[in-house]
């Protein structure tokens, strides 16, 4: 069981996938000593005063924006998606990926005004509906909390909206990227309330 001491610096990284093998490697690259097989949901640093926890990617801007944590490594789309008051220190330049608007292969959509009166999936309304506003499109917006992709094969959706990076998801589930909405990387977050550290470890990376 690890203790948390108030003084240690708290960085909430993504629980699971990509991004957390990402962010782990890069911590570990500026000097973190992280046991990448630990499952369990914190982790403390020997070398820095700091302390890892491991949250679900949407919860990350919040625990940063209310102090919780110090800071937090999270998708640019995910912190876009629900505005918190957590502060951008910088791109990280990795986990580089885009979120699109993806149809079935053999899809009559062409245009993005063809998206009027379609069903679309995604796991980021914020940000679809605010494509769609954009382009004065009205289409039915559903929420699903992962696995967009098999919406349309089941009849659910006509379209979903989801991250790309290789595009083999897609491809598996006879779908090809139609309209592109954003380019989104992981970003380094902080709380504005941050505290004064002795030593910041990101010190060299907030330039
Ligand atoms: C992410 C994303 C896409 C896929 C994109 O899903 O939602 O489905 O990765 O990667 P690719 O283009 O390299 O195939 P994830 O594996 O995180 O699962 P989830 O959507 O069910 O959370
Ligand atoms: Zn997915």
């Amino acid at each position: 069981m690890i203790q948390l001491k108030t003084k240690d610096i708290r960085i909430a990284v993504q629980s699971k996938g990509r991004l957390k093998t990402d962010s782990i490697e890069f911590l570990i690259s500026i000097g973190f000593d992280i046991d990448e097989s630990d499952r369990a949901l914190l982790s403390s640093c020997n070398k820095y005063e700091a302390d890892v926890i491991y949250l679900r990617d949407d919860d990350i801007p919040q625990y940063v924006a209310s102090g919780v944590a110090d800071f937090g490594i999270v998708g640019e789309n995910v912190y876009y998606e629900s505005p918190s008051g957590a502060r951008i220190v910088k791109k990280l330049g990795f986990s580089k990926c885009s979120l699109v608007v993806a149809i079935p292969n053999d899809s009559d959509i062409k245009e993005v005004s063809d998206l009027e009166g379609r069903k679309i999936a995604t796991s980021y309304p914020n940000l679809l509906k605010a494509y769609l506003n954009k382009a004065e499109v009205k289409a039915e917006v559903v929420l699903v909390k992962g696995s967009a992709e098999v919406a349309p094969v089941l009849g659910f959706a006509d379209a979903i909206c989801d991250l790309v990076q290789s595009g083999k998801t897609l491809k598996e589930n006879g779908l090809k990227p139609a309209f592109k909405i954003m380019e989104s990387q992981a970003i380094l977050i902080e709380s504005p309330f941050l505290k004064d550290f002795e030593f910041n470890p990101f010190q060299n990376e907030s330039n």
